[in-house]
């Protein structure tokens, strides 16, 4: 898959402003990028970040605001934040089922597919987090997880005149937040496995660095790259331009 590539920053609960007013200021002045940026920020400073990229609502790199989480209901529930609030403050992408909320807060696939189609339905980008615990890997189980964890997810691929289609990011759990990555023939063979599935999109999470994304983001199959402790390096821009 050719073209502009995806860069996903998952700031998981860093960054303040000055990282958002210190990234603002580095794209600025460094225009000239390759791949395009959805940056997720702590849900308290969605709207800060929406504000500092308004610009980019219409010029290149295309750079759009995503939330870490949402709610799976429009009901109440104290501390939940509903899609339509998100999108009230324009908020257009949505991680959803990231390993680290199905381990802690014990997410299902069912809880999951619901988050994802609240927020299909206030038109915002779902980037639906799969992938295979080192356990799973290790017992030769790492397709049939992720096939379990897509399984619910069918009516969220196919984009319709009312809804976006979601994108996927695989991100083995053995890999997030640790110095290794899988060989990128095998990052390549998973998402292949996926396209098989579905005709989403698919990203990589879990690793990556400004030293290997650009070869991770040359491989096969791979349309983006959904980037933890990388992206509040100060140098974490250059994934925008490539250098
Ligand atoms: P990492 O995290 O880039 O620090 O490995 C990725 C993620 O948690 O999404």
């Amino acid at each position: 898959m050719e073209g502009r590539k995806l860069v996903v920053a998952n700031w998981k609960s860093n960054g303040r402003k000055l990282l958002i007013d210190n990234l603002n200021r580095a794209v600025c002045t460094d225009c000239d990028s390759i791949n395009d940026l959805v940056l997720c920020p702590p849900a308290a400073l969605l709207a800060y970040a929406v504000s500092a990229f308004a610009d980019y609502a219409a010029r290149q790199p295309f750079i759009r605001i995503g939330a870490q989480d949402c709610a799976a209901y429009e009901t109440n529930c104290t501390g939940d934040i509903p899609c339509s609030v998100l999108a009230e403050i324009g908020v257009s992408y949505v991680i959803i089922g990231h390993s680290e909320r199905r381990r802690i807060y014990c997410e299902s696939n069912e809880l999951i597919a619901a988050k994802v189609r609240a927020a299909l339905q206030q038109r915002q980008i779902p980037i639906v987090c799969v992938g295979e615990s080192l356990q799973e890997r290790e017992a030769g189980r790492a397709f049939e997880v992720i096939k379990d964890q897509l399984a619910p997810l069918a009516f969220a691929f196919q984009p319709s005149q009312t809804t976006p289609a979601a994108l996927i990011a695989y991100e083995p759990v053995w890999a997030i937040g640790a110095q290794q990555t899988p060989q990128y023939e095998e990052i390549s063979e998973i998402h292949s496995f996926i396209h098989e599935l579905t005709w989403a999109k698919v990203l990589y999470g879990g690793g990556v660095t400004i030293y290997n994304c650009n070869d991770i983001l040359r491989a096969n199959n791979i349309s983006g790259v959904l980037v933890g402790r990388s992206s509040l390096a100060p140098d974490f821009y250059k994934m925008l331009t490539g250098s």
